[in-house]
C-alpha cells in the first residue's frame, strides 16, 4: 500500500493508503499514552466506527467517542468545547491522542481541538471524504467558524499521520464526491500534469461506484502527493501555498455571493476554475486549447459548468474585499501550462470583469 512523506522540517509525518483496521498498528508508535479520543459524526461513526475502534483497543488502547453533530454549522467554538470537554473527562494528557475519523468539518474542529487542549496534544488525521482525504486531512491547517466568517479562528498544528482508507468513499454522497473532484482537476491543472491526463482518461469519473479501485488509489495518491508537496515547501504560507487557491478566488466569491446555499465549495471552485481558465487565456498566458480541456474535464466531473445569474460587479466586489475600492488590482492564481501556475498580483480588474460578463451572460442563454 503506498504512502506519502510530508517532510516537513520540525514534524514531517506519513500519509499511508491502507486498510481502516490497520490504524492501531500505525499508532502505536505515534502516541506513547493509553487514552484515545475518537471524534467523529454519529453517520461516519456508525458506519467506520467499529472497525476503528476495535483496531485501536486491539493495539492497547482505551478509547472513548465523542460524536458531533454533521455539517458545516457545527464547526463552531460551541462544538469545540465539546471535545475539550470530552478531553477533560476522558483525562487526555499530553501523551494521549485525538483521532479525527470524517470529513473536513470534523478534521477541522479535531484538530483545533488538539492543538488547543493541553497547548497541543497528538491528533491523527483519518479522512473520510474525498475533500478531506485530498485536502483538509494534509497540512495541518485547523479551525473553527465564528460570526465574523469561515476559519477566522485556528492554528497550524500538523497531524501525527494521515490514514486514507479509499474504500470509505463508498458511502460518500455522489455530490461530496463530485464536489472533491474539483480540488483533484486542481492539483492536475497547478501540479501534475499526468494527474490531469488520467483524470481525462477515467470512464464514468462523477460516479465513484464505476471508477476502478486502482484508478481511485492513483488520483488519491497523486493529489495527496501534491498538498504534501506544496505545503510542506511552505508551511505557514507565505508562497507556494497561495497555489492552492487556483480557482478560489471567484470560486469564494460565488460562494458567498449565493449564501453557500446554492453550491457545494468544490462546485463553487469549480466555476472558479473555469472562469480562472478563461481569464489566463484572455490574457495570453495559457492556450485556448488547454483552457478547453480544463472545462471539458469539469463537465466530466459533474461540476456545474453554467454560471449563476450574478452580477460580475458584485462579484468583483466580493474579490476585492471592500465595496469602496471599484478597480483596485485583483490577485489571481493563473495556469501557464498544464501542471504549472503563477501568482499573479496586478490583473487588470476589466479583464475580470469582460470574463465574468461573458460566462454569466452564456449561463442565462442555456437556462
Ligand atoms: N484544513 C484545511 O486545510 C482545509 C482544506 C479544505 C477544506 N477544509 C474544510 O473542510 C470542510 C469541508 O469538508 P468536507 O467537504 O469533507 O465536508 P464535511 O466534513 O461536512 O463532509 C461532507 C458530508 O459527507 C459526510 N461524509 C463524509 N465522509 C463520509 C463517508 N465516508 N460516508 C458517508 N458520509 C460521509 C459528512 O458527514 C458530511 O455530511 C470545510 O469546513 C472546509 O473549511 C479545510
Ligand atoms: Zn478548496
Amino acid at each position: 500500500m503506498p504512502t506519502i512523506t510530508v517532510p516537513l522540517p520540525t514534524t514531517p509525518y506519513t500519509i499511508h493508503l491502507t486498510e481502516l483496521s490497520r490504524i492501531g498498528e500505525l499508532v502505536r508508535p505515534l502516541i506513547p499514552g493509553r487514552r484515545l479520543v475518537v471524534v467523529s459524526n454519529p453517520v461516519i461513526f456508525g458506519h467506520y466506527g467499529e472497525p476503528l475502534v476495535a483496531s485501536l483497543r486491539a493495539a492497547g488502547y482505551t478509547v472513548t467517542t465523542c460524536l458531533i453533530p454533521p455539517g458545516e454549522r457545527f464547526k463552531t467554538l460551541k462544538t469545540l468545547q465539546t471535545i475539550h470537554d470530552h478531553c477533560h473527562q476522558t483525562r487526555i494528557d499530553r501523551q494521549s491522542g485525538v483521532i479525527a475519523l470524517g470529513g473536513g468539518v470534523v478534521g477541522d474542529l479535531t484538530g483545533f481541538a488538539a492543538a488547543t487542549w493541553l497547548r497541543g496534544v497528538a491528533v491523527i488525521q483519518v479522512p473520510t471524504s474525498l475533500l478531506a482525504m485530498v485536502d483538509a486531512s494534509i497540512g495541518g491547517k485547523t479551525g473553527v467558524n465564528t460570526p465574523q466568517g469561515k476559519n477566522l479562528v485556528g492554528a497550524f498544528h500538523q497531524p501525527r499521520c494521515v490514514l486514507i482508507d479509499p474504500t470509505v468513499l463508498a458511502t460518500l454522497p455522489s455530490r461530496e464526491w463530485r464536489s472533491g473532484l474539483a480540488e483533484v482537476i486542481k492539483y492536475g491543472v497547478i501540479w501534475d500534469k499526468d494527474l490531469f491526463t488520467l483524470l481525462e482518461h477515467v470512464p464514468h469519473l462523477a460516479r465513484q461506484p464505476k471508477v476502478p479501485p486502482e484508478i481511485l488509489m492513483e488520483l488519491l495518491t497523486r493529489s495527496a502527493q501534491a498538498k504534501a508537496e506544496v505545503v510542506s515547501k511552505d508551511e505557514k504560507e507565505s508562497g507556494l501555498r497561495a497555489l492552492l487557491n487556483y480557482g478560489h478566488t471567484i470560486g469564494h466569491a460565488i460562494e458567498t455571493a449565493t449564501h453557500y446555499r446554492t453550491y457545494t465549495h468544490g462546485e463553487a471552485v469549480g466555476l472558479g476554475m473555469k472562469a480562472a481558465g478563461q481569464l489566463a487565456a484572455r490574457l495570453g498566458i495559457w492556450s485556448d486549447s488547454d483552457a478547453a480541456r480544463q472545462a471539458a474535464l469539469i463537465a466530466a466531473a459533474g461540476l456545474p459548468t453554467q454560471f449563476p445569474h450574478l452580477d460580475p460587479d458584485v462579484l468583483m466586489q466580493l474579490m476585492q474585499g471592500d465595496k469602496k475600492v471599484q478597480n483596485d488590482h485583483v490577485r489571481f492564481i493563473l495556469p501557464t501550462t498544464l501542471g504549472h501556475a503563477t501568482l499573479h498580483d496586478r490583473v487588470n480588474p476589466d479583464e475580470v470583469r469582460a470574463v465574468l460578463q461573458e460566462l454569466v451572460s452564456k449561463g442565462d442563454q442555456k437556462s
